[in-house]
């Protein structure tokens, strides 16, 4: 499987959606799962037909709520330092979304795939960056060890 050519699945612009990558594994479960969650929904909104697009974006707007108010119970309640611009951006994707879903319903199709392919572009960058740093910080707290991540051999 390995050295089959493949194309950059973290490009918003790769056929065929956004498939999980074990790259995007943070070590702290409960924050995996979530973004499994998200990753699926995402994907599903990158191959869906027009016709099912606004179902799938309030879908997507309701696993958006529950993720970034748990995401950000659990930096509250542990005082984590930094926790203000992690839920700037958390509320500026869940901004967009709410302006385009009334857009998408009179149906400009147009503006929710532009939307869907900058979250597939957004989402690498914020687990990386923000949602890693909130998963070390929770298992550091919890084991005082830095979170392992078991990685598939061809992981992206
Ligand atoms: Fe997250
Ligand atoms: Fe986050």
């Amino acid at each position: 499987m390995g050295s089959r050519p493949e194309p950059d699945t973290h490009s918003a612009t790769a056929p065929g959606g956004m498939p999980w990558s074990d790259n995007f594994l943070l070590g702290y479960e409960p924050m995996d799962a979530v973004h499994r969650e998200f990753v699926q929904l995402v994907d599903q909104l990158l191959r869906s037909a027009d016709v099912d697009l606004y179902e799938r974006l309030e879908s997507f707007e309701r696993h958006a709520q529950a993720h970034f108010s748990e995401e950000r119970r659990l930096m509250e309640s542990t005082q984590y330092p930094g926790s203000e611009c992690h839920i700037d951006e958390h509320n500026a994707v869940l901004a967009s979304v709410n302006q385009v879903l009334p857009l998408l319903k009179a149906g400009r199709t147009d503006i929710a795939r532009s939307l869907v392919a900058e979250l597939a572009r957004w989402f690498p960058q914020h687990a990386q960056y923000m949602d890693s740093s909130v998963a070390q910080w929770l298992v550091r707290r919890a084991t005082g060890a830095y979170p392992l991540v078991f990685r598939h051999r061809d992981a992206r």
